[in-house]
């Protein structure tokens, strides 16, 4: 059973960050060169996979959310994400610091206290990026997700497929890939 709070964290963790690294990789691989600065602004969380439970049980239920990444004044990431939720509109703000190559980033949970790394593995800057992150949410309960940004709504079909193919490699199965359906719904509001 997901809790609220836990299932918000979910949504935001997938939304937000994305694809997770498992611990059997050697290192994060993050997109060469990687430039912060061209990353930041508005994305669209368009497809997901994780292997947690929570994301088993809800991931029909879920739909897209906006996310406006800014930087902080660490070097690293605002990412503030607007997401639906019980017919409602839910604003979640994840602070994520630099932590190792430019594109790794760390994310300390304020509730749980526990860590998440976050990668942008890939990335065009201005139109799509593949994220993988991985974290705990509480001791043995490990768990990996991989994330398709994109700038628009509606993500060409290419890149559907470039998200299927790099979930593939990261070992996540078919069935727990999903591409979020477009909402109208806290899409528009001022950022
Ligand atoms: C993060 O961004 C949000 C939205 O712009 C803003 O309200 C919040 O104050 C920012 N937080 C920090 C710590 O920069
Ligand atoms: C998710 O994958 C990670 C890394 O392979 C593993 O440690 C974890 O136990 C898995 N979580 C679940 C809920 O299956």
């Amino acid at each position: 059973m997901a809790t609220p709070r836990l299932l918000w964290m979910g949504v935001v963790l997938l939304g937000i960050l994305g694809v997770l690294q498992t611990q059997a990789q050697a290192a994060v691989s993050v997109q060469p060169d990687f430039q912060q600065d061209k990353f930041l602004g508005r994305w669209f969380s368009a497809g997901l996979a994780s292997n947690s439970s929570w994301f088993r049980e809800k991931k029909a239920a879920l739909s897209m959310c906006k996310s406006v990444v800014a930087p902080t004044a660490d070097g690293g990431l605002n990412l503030t994400s607007t997401f639906l939720r019980k017919n409602q509109c839910e604003i979640r703000t994840m602070l994520l610091q630099p932590a190792g190559p430019p594109g790794a980033y760390s994310y300390q949970s304020p509730h749980w206290g526990s860590t998440y790394y976050v990668s942008v593995v890939e990335t065009d800057y201005t139109e799509y990026a593949l994220l993988h992150s991985e974290g705990s949410k509480s001791p043995g309960q490990d768990f990996r997700m991989a994330t398709l940004y994109t700038r628009t709504q509606t993500p060409r079909a290419e890149l559907k497929e470039k998200f299927t193919t790099f979930c593939k490699a990261q070992g996540f199965t078919e069935d727990t890939i999903v591409f979020l359906p477009q909402t109208d719904k806290c899409m528009t509001e001022p950022e």
